[in-house]
């Protein structure tokens, strides 16, 4: 009789310490992984910095000839975190981190890196527009993050979490409206930007890849604060919009696939 109730004592144990690890086990991610773009500098390192202390790996792109103090300090603060060079304007250093890396799921894709040139400068304004500073401008921020995008798509697909984002701005938003003019070359590069993420979110959608521009708000630095366009208390500093975007990233789903949305999780207009 007491082997009996001892039997039941020890399946009933075994039950609840099974209910105990789930709970656990079910709240901890397990060797989730994003590749971010930019990572050396601004938000870009900023995500780097959040994603590595929640535990990720984190593969940290520069383009710079040597690794940057930043990143080094960053991997040696977190092992987890992979520093790698690839300049998103030559495809040849695309290309050849792609096949680097062929066969390593990475879960969020985060083309981060862009380029504003002289936003506010006369390069960009009406009347002393510099066509050549277009080139630069455009091939980082629209074609870069589309050559990125393609020569990793297989490290997303097959990935548990499948996500590429991108980093998106209201300059370029048509449904915002500009709410001041000039910024031309910029503002038209993230445009472009937002149709190859509407485009990627439509031949990805079989596959189950969520793809979405993300936008941190204008984010509190030394180069806003002279553009001169925003008081500082109007600006988001680079901490919270860089958590409120993974908070918006964590929690995607197939339906936020084609849109665009902020580091508050409010869907934004094209
Ligand atoms: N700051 C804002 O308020 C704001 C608002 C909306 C959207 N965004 C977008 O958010 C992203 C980050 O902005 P940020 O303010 O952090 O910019 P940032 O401080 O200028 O940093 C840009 C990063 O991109 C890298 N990069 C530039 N061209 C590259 C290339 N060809 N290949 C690889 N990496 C390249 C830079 O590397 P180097 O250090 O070597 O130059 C740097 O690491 C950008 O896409 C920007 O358009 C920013």
């Amino acid at each position: 009789m007491s082997g009996l109730i001892n039997r039941i004592k020890m399946i009933r144990l075994i039950a609840v310490l099974g209910f105990v690890f789930s709970g656990v086990f079910s709240s901890v991610s397990i060797a989730e992984t994003v590749m971010i773009t930019g990572a050396n500098a601004g938000i870009g390192f900023e995500f780097a910095t959040q994603y590595a202390a929640k535990g990720w790996g984190v593969i940290a792109i520069h383009r710079r000839d040597t690794p940057p103090v930043s990143l080094l300090e960053l991997q040696a603060e977190y092992p987890k975190v992979s520093i790698e060079y690839m300049d998103i304007t030559l495809l040849d250093t695309v290309r050849a981190l792609g096949a680097k890396l062929a066969g390593q799921p990475i879960d969020v894709l985060l083309n981060n890196a862009g380029y504003a040139g002289n936003f506010s400068g006369p390069s960009q304004a009406l009347g002393t527009l510099d066509y050549d500073a277009f080139d630069t401008i455009m091939r980082t921020n629209g074609v870069g993050a589309l050559a990125v995008s393609e020569a990793f798509i297989d490290n997303v697909k097959s990935s548990d979490r499948k996500v590429i984002v991108a980093m998106s701005s209201n300059l370029a938003s048509f449904g915002a409206g500009p709410p001041t003019g000039g910024g031309y070359f910029y503002r038209m590069s993230k445009a472009a930007l937002h149709m190859v993420l509407i485009t990627l979110s439509k031949d990805l959608k079989e596959d189950g890849v969520i793809v979405a521009a993300i936008n941190p708000g204008v984010v509190w630095s030394q180069k806003n604060l002279d553009h001169g366009h925003l008081a500082e208390d109007q600006m988001v500093k680079v901490d919270i919009a860089v958590g409120g975007l993974i908070n918006t990233i964590d929690n995607m789903t197939m339906e936020d696939s084609g849109w665009l949305v902020n580091y508050k999780a409010e869907r934004g207009v094209w």
